[in-house]
């Protein structure tokens, strides 16, 4: 099965992108039978902001995090997608072939005028982009969170009517979101989000993590009262992380036998201890640069060489190749 997901280089990765899509992606590497394609989506990083000091920041951290996470780029090829040149050229066919009027459905793009963000070209073509991104390698799964899930849609759609009129070209992918975590909430529990400012960063330093989660929002309990494990934001927490010791926790909420504070200073060590391993590989991984440039450069020369491959076959199709002039 062929596998691929890609994140944008916008800012920090958070626990809503970790448990939402980077976990379940990465699982699908331990199967031999599988084949992984990720990517740092940086063109469409741009659709926020053209700053090329951000966007080195963004660009480092989100590899690192990436490859400290477990991506084994002996298993799963690793790349940026500005690095592959093809996807912009199909960019510029398959808008060509895409009605308007399914651009201004997406949500993403609602959301962002509905809050007041004023729009550029790139992010109203976005989805565009995306479906190239998925079609040039045949991609079948697409592990996203579920704001993604139109845009794998539109991806369908897009396919779905070029291979109509020029014949079977590109797969239809499907995407894989798990329930359990297909929208993770943030601090304010609304749904994590960068652009929401409610995020708990994987890698976020000890100070910081111990004040965020100190200030998860929590209801107006005099200590000693039983509490409501099922509407409380720090236990949702507990849970996400699979604290082995949740039944006991709930059990201690039901009975007043723990306040909020014990609470959130036995999640800060949950999380704490949680990321402990891929904290030290990324330590370590800051100090290899030339080999993390090879990883990438390795990923680029196989996504390339399947992406090239596909774009020739569209090419060919619309007339785009010299043999058709003669
Ligand atoms: P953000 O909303 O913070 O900008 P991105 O758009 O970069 O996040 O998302 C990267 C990936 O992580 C996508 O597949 C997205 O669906 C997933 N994701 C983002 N936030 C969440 C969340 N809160 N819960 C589950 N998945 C999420
Ligand atoms: N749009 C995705 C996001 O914001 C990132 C992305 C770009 C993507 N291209 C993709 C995800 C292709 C899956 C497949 O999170």
């Amino acid at each position: 099965m062929r596998v691929l997901t890609g994140m944008q280089s916008s800012g920090n990765p958070h626990i809503g992108n970790y448990f939402g899509m980077i976990k379940p992606a990465l699982e699908f590497q331990d199967n031999p039978k599988n084949e992984c394609f990720y990517f740092i989506a940086d063109l469409h990083s741009f659709t926020s902001k053209l700053d090329p000091e951000a966007f080195h920041q963004n660009q480092k951290r989100t590899i690192l995090d990436w490859l400290a996470l477990g991506l084994d780029p002996e298993k799963s090829a690793f790349y940026q997608q500005s690095d592959i040149r093809a996807h912009t050229e199909l960019f510029w066919i398959l808008m060509c072939g895409t009605p308007m009027g399914l651009l201004e459905r997406a949500h993403s793009y609602k959301d962002k005028i509905a809050n007041n963000i004023e729009p550029n070209g790139g992010l109203f073509s976005y989805p565009v982009l995306m479906a190239c991104d998925i079609l040039l390698y045949d991609a079948e799964v697409i592990p996203v969170g579920k704001d993604q899930k139109q845009h794998v849609e539109m991806t369908r759609d897009i396919a779905q009517k070029f291979n109509h009129h020029f014949g079977e070209t590109f797969t239809l992918p499907e995407a894989r979101i798990l329930k359990s975590v297909e929208t993770v909430p943030g601090l304010d529990g609304r749904k994590m989000s960068k652009s929401y400012g409610n995020t708990i960063d994987i890698f976020e330093e000890e100070v910081a993590l111990k004040k965020k989660i100190m200030s998860i929002p929590t209801d107006s309990v005099p200590l000693g009262q039983p509490l409501n494990p099922d509407t409380c934001q720090v236990f949702a927490f507990h849970t996400l992380f699979a604290n082995p010791n949740l039944e006991t926790l709930r059990n201690q909420y039901k009975n007043g036998d723990i306040g909020f504070g014990d609470a959130k200073k036995q999640l800060f060590t949950l999380i704490w201890d949680y990321f402990q391993e891929a904290r030290e590989r990324r330590t370590k991984l800051q100090k290899e640069t030339t080999y993390i440039e090879k990883i990438l450069t390795e990923g680029a020369q196989k996504a390339n060489s399947i992406a090239e491959k596909k774009l020739g076959l569209v090419r060919s199709k619309l007339g785009l190749s010299a043999k058709h002039l003669v």
